[in-house]
Order: structure tokens, then C-alpha cells, then sequence
């Protein structure tokens, strides 16, 4: 008979673990009956020892069957899903949905997102931002509307994946989220079980993603993309750049309205070429043209106005109003603005991501425990970019705040965040390999 004690132990000493010891462990945790002490074990071991790729396919299969499986069945044209593997200021779902959408070439995007927690925003919180819109739809709902509109984005269903449910709350609070093959498990369960023929991911890599080293960045987007090929999805992995944050606004309803702005065509360089490229990727996985033509029709979506009307009808359909989509003025403004200005003339050479995202949090645009309420006004607008010369006295961020203190405490780490150098940096690109 297995017993939860012998399996901890046996991957503790660094041993394979074979299918039943893998299914039993994952049926424990589906079912409640193992406790979370030794779900917490378990995933230390994992951290420590690792897992071989047999392992993790394994994993992925059984926490893929854990739950249902979302044939989105009323929907005839290609199922393409994208996921991030998390970062700051990452708006690209928001952009990347609707021009998918717009591009109206028979691809849908059913898109299930989630919360951020900890350095990391989450595009559903981001989503809400906007007045009236709720996210926790029920699945007949999602299917309706991706119909309607060719793409939705809302809640996690909790009858997907559940098993990656448990596992991610406990990896989030044990210190084993920025585990290579927890990560690809927890990932390709989520798109296998929602039913995509193709899977487009965003693998961030940099100081303020999972992954801090393009080595890791690399093991872990080419493992989900063999697990998506083992499963028969035409997966493509993009590996991008998180070591500053992507765009200028980290935060809540910031990104929102810096999302609405790229979806006007007058967007930051770099996010507008990442979602274009991710846009792109999804048309061209989907064999709607050629590359080039699909970078064309991404492109051509943002400058016709088609995909901000996208958005515009998402947020209708989830109970928010159009109007602040197309008014942003709307939006309500926060308490406290506080500005950190350059104590020296130069050049940035370094604005770390992950201290940004702290600073975002502790303002209040991000939680530290599950179901924490958050200030959708909080938040980072960036000045200045990684490159950029600024003199001294010259307004480097603007920071967000509901009081006084938290702005004082976001303004301690976004000081650390960045470096004035002076000489300029080598220029970063924004994709740096597609796998
Ligand atoms: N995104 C997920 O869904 N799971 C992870 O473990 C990391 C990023």
C-alpha cells in the first residue's frame, strides 16, 4: 500500500518516482485527503531533488485529469490559449486577447487568467480595475462569450486543473513557486485541460520572473513545449526579457489604462512589439498566413481601432462600462501621488523588476495572502526607461498610493530599483529567443 510518508522520503533521497506513486499523490491532493504539511514536503523535496522529464509529464497528465476538461465543444473555429509565466508590469493578455479577436480570422482566445500575488501582478485584478467588471463567471458564460466576441478573459474555473489549485496556494507560501518542473506541470495542466489545439507561452526571464537566468528560462520553456508536443498541442514558447518592468505602469487599473493606450496605437515601443509578436504567434500557430502576413493583421488591429473596441465589449459583457475603455479620464484617481526624481544627471542602466514589484505591492496594488482586497488605483508609472538619459532633479517614477505611509514604503524600494549610471547600457531586446 502507498503512504504519502514513503513517496516524501523516496524523492527526498533524490529516486525517480514511478506513475502510481505520482497518481496517488496528486488524487491526495485532489481529494482532500492529503494534508498540507506533507503537500508541503512533498513540493520541498521536488524543489531540492527535482523531477526527470518522465516525472514531470506524468505530474502534468494526472493534474491535467484531476478536474474536468473544457472541450469549449460549441465552438467551431481554431482554440488558441497563451500564458505568461508571470512578471511586473505584464499587460500583454489584456492587449493580445482583443487583437487576436480583431484580427477576425476564425482563432479564439478563451483565456483563463489569474490573481497576482506577491511581487507579481495578475490580469483579472488589473480587469476588475475598471468599475463593475467581475472576472467569476461561470463556465457557460466564458463559453458564450469567447463565442460572441473571440476571446474572453475571466477567472481560473475551479473545476480545472483543481489539483494545480492546492498545489500553487501551498508553492506560493512554502518558498517552491520558482520550481522548473512545479512551473511546467502547473502551466501546461491548466491549457491541456482547457482545450486549445495550440498553446502560444510567454516565458518570462529576468530578475523579476521565475526564472532569473536565460539557462533556466531555456529548460523551462523547451520542457513545456515537449510536454504540448507529447500531448499533441502545437505549443511555441517566446522566452522575454523581465529583468526591468515590461512598459511603464505597474499596478492595477495603470495597466489597464497603459493597455487601452497600446490598443489605441500609441503604446510603449517595447510592449507594443512584444504583443504584437505574441499576437502574431497565436494567428500564425493557428496557420491563419504566413509570419510576416501575421504581423501584419496584429498590427493592423491596433491601428484601425478594432481591438480597443474588443476590450470595450468584454468589459460591457462583464458587467463594467465601455465608457472609461474609450474615456479613461474615468478612472478613479488615487489618494496620495508622490514623485522619486534622479539624485544625479546620467543614464538608467538598471530598473530591477522584482524591486518594482514589491514597491507595487506595498503600495497596495498587489496582496501577500490569498483573497487579500487590494487598491486598484495603486500603483508605478515609469518616467523613464532602462537607456534613457535623465538629469539630475528630473521626475524618474510617479508612485500611487492610498496613504501617506504606503507611498513612503513604495518609494524605499523603487529608490533600490534603480541604478544612474554613466555611460548608457547595451540595448536589451524585448524577445530574446523563440523555442
Ligand atoms: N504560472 C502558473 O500558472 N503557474 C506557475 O507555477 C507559474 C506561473
Amino acid at each position: 500500500m502507498l503512504k504519502m510518508y514513503d513517496i516524501i522520503t523516496k524523492k527526498q533521497q533524490g529516486r525517480e518516482l514511478n506513475e502510481d506513486e505520482i497518481a496517488y499523490f496528486v488524487k491526495g491532493v485532489t481529494d482532500q485527503s492529503i494534508p498540507d504539511y506533507q503537500i508541503s514536503a512533498f513540493l520541498m523535496a521536488v524543489w531540492f531533488r527535482g523531477m526527470t522529464e518522465e516525472e514531470t509529464l506524468i505530474l502534468t497528465e494526472c493534474m491535467t485529469d484531476s478536474g474536468e476538461t473544457n472541450e469549449l465543444l460549441s465552438i467551431k473555429g481554431k482554440k488558441v490559449d497563451k500564458h505568461s509565466t508571470g512578471g511586473v508590469g505584464d499587460k500583454v493578455s489584456l492587449i493580445v486577447g482583443p487583437m487576436v479577436a480583431a484580427a477576425n480570422k476564425g482563432v479564439y482566445m478563451p483565456k483563463m487568467a489569474g490573481r497576482g500575488l506577491g511581487f507579481t501582478g495578475g490580469t483579472l485584478d488589473k480587469l476588475e480595475s475598471c468599475t463593475g467588471v467581475s472576472t467569476e463567471i461561470s463556465a457557460e458564460e466564458f463559453e458564450s462569450i469567447t463565442r460572441e466576441l473571440g476571446f474572453c478573459i475571466a477567472g481560473q474555473s475551479k473545476r480545472l486543473s483543481p489539483a494545480d489549485g492546492r498545489m500553487s496556494a501551498l508553492r506560493d507560501v512554502t518558498g517552491t513557486a520558482n520550481c522548473i518542473p512545479l512551473i511546467a506541470a502547473s502551466v501546461m495542466s491548466k491549457k491541456l485541460a482547457s482545450g486549445s489545439e495550440c498553446i502560444v507561452l510567454d516565458v518570462k526571464c529576468g530578475s523579476g520572473s521565475f526564472c532569473k537566468t536565460m539557462r533556466e528560462a531555456e529548460e523551462l520553456a523547451r520542457l513545456m513545449v515537449r510536454i504540448g508536443a507529447k500531448e499533441k498541442r502545437k505549443t511555441v514558447a517566446l522566452i522575454t526579457d523581465m529583468s526591468s518592468p515590461l512598459g511603464c505602469a505597474v499596478g492595477n487599473s495603470v495597466e489597464l489604462i497603459e493597455a487601452i493606450r497600446v490598443l489605441e496605437g500609441r503604446g510603449n515601443e517595447r510592449l507594443t512589439e512584444l504583443c504584437i509578436t505574441v499576437a502574431a504567434n497565436i494567428l500564425y500557430a493557428a496557420n491563419v498566413a504566413d509570419y510576416e502576413s501575421c504581423v501584419a493583421i496584429a498590427e493592423e488591429t491596433l491601428y484601425d481601432g478594432s481591438a480597443l473596441d474588443k476590450l470595450a465589449s468584454l468589459v460591457e459583457r462583464l458587467g463594467g462600462d465601455k465608457r472609461y475603455i474609450y474615456d479613461t479620464s474615468l478612472f478613479e484617481e488615487s489618494n496620495v501621488t508622490a514623485m522619486l526624481v534622479a539624485e544625479k544627471s546620467g543614464y538608467v542602466t538598471r530598473i530591477d523588476a522584482y524591486e518594482v514589484g514589491r514597491a507595487a505591492s506595498v503600495l497596495g496594488a498587489g496582496r501577500d495572502r490569498i483573497g487579500e482586497a487590494i487598491d486598484p488605483t495603486a500603483g508605478i508609472i515609469l518616467n523613464k526607461h532602462v537607456g534613457d538619459r535623465i538629469e539630475e532633479g528630473e521626475a524618474l517614477a510617479t508612485l500611487q498610493a492610498k496613504t501617506i505611509e504606503r507611498a513612503q514604503s513604495g518609494m524605499e524600494y523603487l529608490f533600490r530599483a534603480v541604478t544612474i549610471g554613466d555611460l548608457p547600457p547595451e540595448e536589451n531586446k524585448i524577445v530574446l529567443k523563440v523555442i
